[in-house]
C-alpha cells in the first residue's frame, strides 16, 4: 500500500512527517507514491500564519473529487491546524469526506487511529498538553545527509502574535542520553549533519544539562560531521553558547537567532523581552567571539500599531545586525493571541509597502555578503543532484547553497569548491 505525506510549515513538521512516514510504514504502508495512487494521504498542516491555512484548506477541498472516485483511501489531517481550537469542528464541516483528524499530542497514536477507523465512519482524537515527550516514533527519514532531532517541544514564551505555545503545549525537553543515543546512531548510519530543533533550544534543560552542555555534548561524538541548531531566542542566548560555538569546528557559524522588529516598543508589545540595544549587543557578542560568523532572523512588519518611524528601525536593524539573510513575515492575526485583540491593526496595503522595502533590504546584505565569496573555497556537503541544472548541490557551512558539477555521485561527501560566481544565497563554482 501506498502512501503520501503533505507537509506546511517549519522543519519542526518536516521532521515530524518522517516520523509519521515512520509509523505508516509500520502498518503496511511500504511505499510514498503521488497523491492520485496513494492508500492514505496525511496533511500535516500549520497554521502560524493565515496563508499556511488557506493552502492547507485548498489543497484538502482539491482531495473531493479523487476521493469520490477512490473511496478506500484514507485522509488525514493532522498538525498544528487540527490542533487548534475550533479548527477540527470546521474541517469536519468543510470537508465531509476527511476521515480522520488527530492532533499534535497524539501522532503516535496514528496506527491505532488508522485500525479503529475500519469499524468507525470518521475519527477525530485530539488531546490536551501531556507531560512526557513524545519520544516514541522512530522516523523515516528522507533528509540524508541531514538528520532533524528533536530536543525540545512545545514553547513557554507566548510572544504576543503566536500560536504556537496554544498548539504545541508548554515547553518539554528530552532527555540528554536519549538524544546522545539518537546522534551517535545517526552518525554511524552515515549522516554528515546533525539539526537540533526546538522552537527556543536555548531554553533546554534536562537536570543539570542545559544548552550549551548539551550542544557540548553532541558536538563530542565522535565522527565527521556538522552540528546546526534552530531556533534560538535572544532573551537566553548567552556567552557559554558562543564559547561553545567557538570551541567546536563541527559546529556551524551561523546563528539564526530571531529578532522579529528593530523597535524596542513594539518588540515590548510583542513580549519578546529585550530592547533594540540588548539584541545589538548579543549579536556583537556573537560577531566578536566568532570571527567568520553570521546571523540569520525573522522579521515581522505592521504588528499592531507599528509606525512608519518603528517599521523604519526594523529596516535600519537588517544594516547594523548586517543579516546574511532573513525570513520576513506580514504580521498575521491569530485568533486567540493577545496581539489580535490589540487595537491599530495595520491596513494591508500598509503591510505589503513595508515587506517590499524591507526584502529589498534583505536581498541588498545577501547579495553584498554572498559576492564577497567569490574566488575563496567553502566546504559544501553534497544534498542533492539538480537535474534541470547537470549540478550537485548542498550547503556551506554558513547556510548557503553551493552549486558544482561532478562526474560521479557525491551526496553525502563533503566536497571543497572554489567559488567562481554568486547569486543570492546560491554559489557557483568548482570543485577543487
Ligand atoms: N504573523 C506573522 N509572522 C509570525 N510568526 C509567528 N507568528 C506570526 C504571525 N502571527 C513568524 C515569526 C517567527 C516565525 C517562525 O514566524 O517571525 O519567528
Ligand atoms: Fe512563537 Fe515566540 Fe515561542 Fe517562537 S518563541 S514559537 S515566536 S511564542
Amino acid at each position: 500500500m501506498n502512501y503520501h505525506i503533505v507537509t506546511y510549515g517549519c522543519q519542526m513538521n518536516v521532521h515530524e512527517s518522517e516520523k509519521i512516514a515512520g509509523l505508516l510504514r509500520r502498518c503496511g504502508y511500504e511505499q510514498e507514491s503521488g497523491i492520485e495512487d496513494a492508500d492514505i494521504v496525511v496533511f500535516n498542516t500549520c497554521c502560524i500564519r493565515e496563508n499556511a491555512e488557506n493552502h492547507a484548506f485548498g489543497n484538502i477541498g482539491a482531495l473531493k473529487k479523487l476521493k469520490r472516485q477512490r473511496r478506500g483511501m484514507l485522509i488525514a489531517v493532522g498538525g498544528c491546524m487540527a490542533q487548534e481550537a475550533g479548527k477540527a469542528e470546521l474541517l469536519v464541516k468543510k470537508f465531509p469526506f476527511i476521515d480522520i483528524i488527530f492532533g499534535t499530542h497524539n501522532v503516535s497514536e496514528l496506527p491505532a487511529l488508522i485500525a479503529r477507523k475500519q469499524q468507525e465512519k470518521k475519527i477525530v482524537s485530539l488531546l490536551a498538553d501531556r507531560a512526557e515527550t513524545e519520544d516514541g516514533a522512530e522516523a523515516f527519514r528522507t533528509s540524508y545527509p541531514n538528520a532533524w532531532v528533536n530536543i525540545t517541544y512545545g514553547c513557554n514564551n507566548f510572544c504576543t502574535y503566536c500560536i504556537v505555545p496554544y498548539v504545541r503545549g508548554r515547553e518539554k525537553s528530552r532527555k540528554k542520553e536519549c538524544i546522545l543515543e539518537e546522534v551517535r546512531a545517526l552518525i554511524a548510519a552515515g549522516y554528515k549533519e546533525i539539526t537540533l530543533l526546538g522552537q527556543n533550544v536555548n531554553s533546554y534543560r534536562d537536570g543539570e544539562t542545559d544548552f550549551p552542555a548539551l550542544l557540548d555534548a553532541v558536538a563530542s561524538v565522535e565522527g565527521k560531521f556538522r552540528v546546526r541548531f534552530m531556533t534560538s531566542h535572544p532573551k537566553d542566548f548567552s556567552r557559554e553558547l558562543v564559547a561553545v560555538m567557538k570551541k567546536h569546528e563541527k559546529i556551524c557559524n551561523l546563528l539564526h537567532l530571531p529578532a522579529q522588529s528593530g523597535s524596542t516598543r513594539i518588540l515590548s508589545l510583542m513580549n519578546r523581552r529585550y530592547t533594540r540595544k540588548e539584541y545589538l549587543e548579543k549579536v556583537a557578542l556573537f560577531k566578536e567571539e566568532i570571527a567568520d560568523g553570521e546571523v540569520t532572523t525573522d522579521l515581522i512588519v505592521g504588528f499592531p500599531t507599528e509606525t512608519d518611524a518603528e517599521f523604519k528601525e526594523t529596516l535600519s536593524l537588517v544594516k547594523e545586525a548586517d543579516f546574511s539573510s532573513a525570513f520576513t513575515f506580514v504580521y498575521s492575526p491569530r485568533t486567540g493571541t493577545k496581539a489580535a485583540a490589540m487595537e491599530g491593526q495595520i491596513p494591508e496595503e500598509v503591510s505589503k509597502e513595508r515587506i517590499a522595502r524591507l526584502i529589498a533590504q534583505v536581498n541588498e546584505n545577501t547579495r553584498r555578503k554572498s559576492e564577497a565569496y567569490v574566488g575563496k573555497v567553502v566546504e559544501v556537503l553534497c544534498e542533492d543532484y539538480d537535474s534541470k541544472k547537470g549540478l550537485y548541490l548542498g550547503r556551506e557551512p554558513l547556510g548557503r547553497m553551493g552549486y558544482f558539477a561532478a562526474d560521479q555521485n557525491c551526496v553525502g561527501e563533503f566536497v571543497q569548491m572554489k567559488v567562481t560566481r554568486a547569486n543570492g544565497v546560491s554559489l557557483y563554482g568548482e570543485r577543487v
